[in-house]
């Protein structure tokens, strides 16, 4: 694929992310502002605060990508911008902000779907190491705060979807429990941390297996996680910062909660990898930067003998560059939007 540089835009959530990106697969410059600290303090997000931390932050970021890339507006081939899924307040903010630059410089836009973003991350060349071309068919896993699903991928942009939660995404389980045992906000890397000091290994959650389907669910872990930990501390001390529980027991419940959620994924994954004849599997969004659910996959998919593609962690959570990596694809497969573009909130990746 050749296709020059674009800038994308990436505001669907809490980061606000602009990139130039060229081929989908270079990443010329990459930047996030993040405001997971903001919403620790309220302990997560809200719209409205979200939305307006975007329209402080998208120039500054548009500014930092630019100075970065040492492109001008006449190597820019297009502006690729999140359309959805996500907050509306959010989104509205990136696509009104990348209308206006393809307006005024006179570039196609291109709309791009945030999951597709996701797992178009696994396309995006890491010179910080060797990172292997998805190849065709594929099984891809996509874990994020919002989202939980599995898909086939038979050539690019061809989505069937294999299964997804029927309940709460994987990171909002993470996100969850991480509050009822008193850590901070965003709970997965503070979950992941505390269990890598567990020294006994003994708590062990439910998993929801569901049959042979490949659909997931997180609920009742969650409930089975909350009556433990409410046990354990009479139901109180579970606001942030504050537990009634020592760091050792946090860690040890940490260690139970996460094995039993990385299992059901990698043994999912794997099953579906191999009904599927998959040559590669991809792991994307922002759970996918938990080192455990990384190596597990790594290991389970070098035991069956297919590749695993995994992007390095600062492109699984929320980022510009993944929206330029899909943006090409799309752009290259013809998709434009016009000038009366709208955020799609709910807008959905696969169809079963
Ligand atoms: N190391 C980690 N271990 C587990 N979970 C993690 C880790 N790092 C980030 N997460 C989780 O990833 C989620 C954020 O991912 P991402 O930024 O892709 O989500 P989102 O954009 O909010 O949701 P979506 O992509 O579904 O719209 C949070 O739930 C966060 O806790
Ligand atoms: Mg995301």
């Amino acid at each position: 694929m050749t296709t020059g540089p674009i800038l994308a835009v990436e505001s669907s959530c809490d980061e606000t992310g602009i990139a130039i990106v060229e081929d989908g697969r270079r990443i010329l410059s990459n930047v996030v502002a993040s405001q997971v600290a903001m919403h620790a303090a309220s302990g997560g997000i809200v719209p409205e605060v979200a939305a307006r931390a975007h329209l402080r932050w998208i120039v500054p970021t548009l500014d930092e990508a630019w100075a970065a890339a040492g492109v001008t507006w006449n190597d820019i081939e297009a502006v690729a911008v999140t359309e959805g899924p996500g907050l509306a307040g959010s989104l509205l903010v990136g696509i009104n902000f990348a209308k206006t630059l393809a307006y005024v410089h006179g570039k196609p836009l291109v709309p791009v779907n945030h999951l597709e973003g996701h797992l178009y991350a696994a396309w995006l060349a890491d010179e910080t190491r060797e990172l292997p071309e998805p190849i065709f068919p594929l099984v891809a896993l996509i874990v994020s705060g919002g989202h939980t699903f599995l898909v086939e991928m038979r050539d690019h942009l061809q989505y069937r979807l294999l299964g997804e939660t029927v309940d709460d995404a994987a990171g909002e389980a993470f996100d969850k429990v991480g509050r009822l045992l008193g850590l901070p906000y965003p709970g997965g890397p503070e979950i992941m941390k505390a269990a890598a000091t567990a020294t006994n290994h003994d708590v062990v959650f439910p998993r929801a297996w569901l049959g042979e389907t490949f659909d997931f669910s997180f609920s009742g872990l969650k409930t089975a996680a909350r009556r433990t930990i409410a046990t354990e501390t009479d139901g109180t001390g579970t606001s942030i910062g504050e537990t009634a529980l020592s760091p050792d027991r946090v860690a040890e419940l940490a260690y139970g909660f996460q094995e039993s959620v990385i299992d059901v994924l990698v043994t999912k994954t794997l099953r579906a990898a191999l009904a599927a004849g998959a040559r590669s599997i991809v792991l994307g969004g922002g759970v996918a930067a938990n080192r455990v659910l990384r190596d597990r996959l790594a290991a389970g998919a070098a035991a069956s003998g297919i590749p695993l593609v995994v992007p390095r962690p600062s492109l699984c959570t929320d980022n510009g560059a993944m929206i330029g990596a899909a943006g090409a694809r799309r752009m290259e497969a013809g998709a434009r939007a016009g000038l009366d573009l709208d955020a799609r909130p709910s807008l959905p990746l696969a169809r079963r």
